[in-house]
């Protein structure tokens, strides 16, 4: 494996996405929990755009599962799913978090840019906030093209450049989480549009409003929280739309 995807698994060994959260002991059924509501809370725009139960029996692959919260889902759901992760420790929690569940899921430690499955092997693969963390994200995307059968859907998320978040941390001096991690990209639409062309069918939608945060503390924080979150959401939507943080596309590979 190259440099940057070791540093890349070495670093989301150490910086599982919102692990902080949870009070309850690592591993245990309530952590998981915690960590799905807090998820969910944050993301409520998640299971209005992403039908979790709409592929019973269907194959479904989530690349950079991370723990495994969204795959749990799509397996409650009827799926049969498949996890992979660079991340050796995030997907031990998977595997915890899967067993906690009874669900029988297949997780595996591989790199999305080199997908270890057949061509048109899968109805639906998914990947939430991976893309702009990995080193090349055009092979990712190629891989992630290539496995799917044909007119299958795949699903993304990345994040947006032009957007509400990333106007605030510059104009507050507040760092965004995951800052740190070896990549990280955002992207304009045209730009992920650019990056999912090997895909028939595309449809972006510009996602994550401000909410208020636990994460951080001080002063910024309660400023933010108090203030910034009530203001913003009062805008009209057709103009706060396409500062959404979070763009999630919606994509087909051709027949
Ligand atoms: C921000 S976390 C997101 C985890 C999960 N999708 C979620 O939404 O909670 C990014 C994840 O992508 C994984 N990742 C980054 N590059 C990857 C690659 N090339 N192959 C597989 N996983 C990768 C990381 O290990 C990490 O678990």
């Amino acid at each position: 494996m190259d440099v940057t995807l070791d540093a890349i698994a070495t670093y989301w060994d150490t910086h599982i996405h919102d692990l902080e959260i949870a009070t309850a002991p690592l591993g245990s059924r309530e952590f998981f929990a915690q960590l799905d509501k807090y998820r969910f809370d944050k993301l409520h725009y998640l299971p209005r755009l992403v039908n979790f139960a709409g592929y019973p029996g269907q194959s479904v692959l989530e690349v950079g599962c991370g723990v495994g919260l969204d795959l749990a889902r799509f397996a409650q759901g009827g799926a049969n799913v498949t996890g992979i992760d660079l991340s050796p420790i995030a997907l031990d929690l998977a595997r915890q978090n899967m067993a906690q569940q009874g669900i029988n899921a297949r997780l595996e430690v591989m790199n999305g840019e080199e997908i270890g499955f057949a061509d048109n092997s899968f109805d639906l693969v998914y990947a939430h906030g991976v893309v702009q963390y990995t080193a090349h994200p055009e092979a990712m995307i190629a891989e992630m093209h290539r496995v799917l059968r044909p007119q299958g859907q795949a699903i993304l998320m990345v994040y947006n450049r032009l957007s509400w978040l990333n106007a605030l941390s510059k104009l507050m001096n507040v760092g965004l989480e995951h800052a740190d991690a070896p990549v990280l990209r955002k992207y304009s639409l045209k730009e992920f549009r650019r990056l999912l062309a090997p895909f028939a069918q595309v449809k972006i939608v510009p996602e994550r409003f401000p909410v208020k945060t636990k994460l951080h503390k001080g002063w910024k924080a309660t400023l933010f929280n108090e203030l910034f979150v009530g203001l913003f959401n009062r805008l009209p939507q057709a103009m706060t739309r396409p500062l959404g943080w979070h763009l999630m596309a919606f994509a087909r590979k051709e027949a």
